[in-house]
């Protein structure tokens, strides 16, 4: 199996696979697709910091409550909570969640967050400072899902209130490597593991690619699954801010706030209602 992931078979064992462990008991609660990685989110991203610093800086200067869309297991939010913001989350997966109530459970902090979907959700309350941190955008992957969520983030927005968001570019020499396989040695707090990772376009001319990551842990296989992502441009985003209302906004090049100068840089959007 490793090194040599031909796309389909892993596509399809992969849904074996997943089918094995995640089919509902009848009546469960529905398991969404980001739930299962829920279990391996930590291991793959739990020591990554660096946007921590610039999103609690960001809330810290706000007055009012921020919302933290798509808070996952609680990297950025229980950050968010420990520096006292009066901070809510909402994200599509009930097991991400189960984990960030876990982790606050331990460090004795009351979270308030919600299972919700950003492309439509209805909080009944505005906020001062929305975040999207971690490239959580990008899993809205048509334009209507893109719009959808933007409008529902303008909704819980009181007037003057900021929109705070990253991820990629769409760096063309990352494009030009699509389908080659990468590897990583993790460590956490389980064990040692090693990712590989091998991402492919779904559909070029729609912007859609996905990844396929599987994890082993003591040479053994340990999880695999795939995310999909919409690449989105400059641009094209610009002209979703504008479709959706957005009074004004600015784009720059990573967490420091530089310029955004080249394609290698993280996109950092700060938009106005
Ligand atoms: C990359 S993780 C980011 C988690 C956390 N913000 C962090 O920085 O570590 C993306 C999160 O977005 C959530 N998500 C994906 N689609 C969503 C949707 N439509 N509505 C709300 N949350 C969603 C996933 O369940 C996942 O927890």
């Amino acid at each position: 199996m490793a090194g040599q992931l031909d796309k389909c078979a892993c596509s399809l064992e992969i849904l074996k696979f997943s089918a094995r462990i995640y089919l509902p008991p009848e009546g469960a609660q529905k398991i969404t697709e980001y739930d299962q990685w829920a279990e391996v989110y930590d291991i793959m991203y739990g020591n990554y910091r660096d946007d921590i610093d610039f999103y609690v800086r960001e809330s810290k200067k706000v007055q009012g409550k921020v919302l933290e869309v798509g808070c996952g297991t609680g990297r950025i939010y229980i950050e968010l909570l420990k520096e006292g913001i009066d901070v809510e989350g909402i994200d599509i997966s009930g097991r991400m969640l189960a984990q960030l109530r876990e982790k606050a459970a331990a460090l004795n902090l009351q979270p308030e967050v919600s299972v919700a979907d950003m492309r439509n959700f209805d909080l009944g309350r505005e906020f001062s400072l929305i975040i999207v941190p971690f490239r959580s955008f990008l899993y809205n992957i048509t334009p209507e899902e893109q719009m959808s969520s933007l409008r529902s983030f303008y909704r819980h927005l009181k007037p003057g209130g900021k929109l705070i968001l990253n991820f990629f570019y769409p760096d063309l020499e990352m494009l030009m490597g699509m389908n080659k396989e990468s590897e990583e040695l993790l460590v956490s707090d389980g064990g040692k593991y090693v990712l590989r990772q091998r991402s492919y376009f779904v559909n070029e001319v729609d912007q859609t690619i996905e990844t396929i990551a599987v994890l082993y842990k003591d040479g053994e296989l340990y999880w695999k699954g795939t995310q999909r992502l919409a690449l989105i441009f400059k641009r094209e985003f610009e002209l979703l801010l504008r479709i959706t209302g957005f009074k004004g906004w600015a784009v720059y090049g990573g967490f420091d706030c530089r310029p955004l100068t080249s394609y290698k840089q993280e996109m950092v959007w700060i938009a106005e209602k």
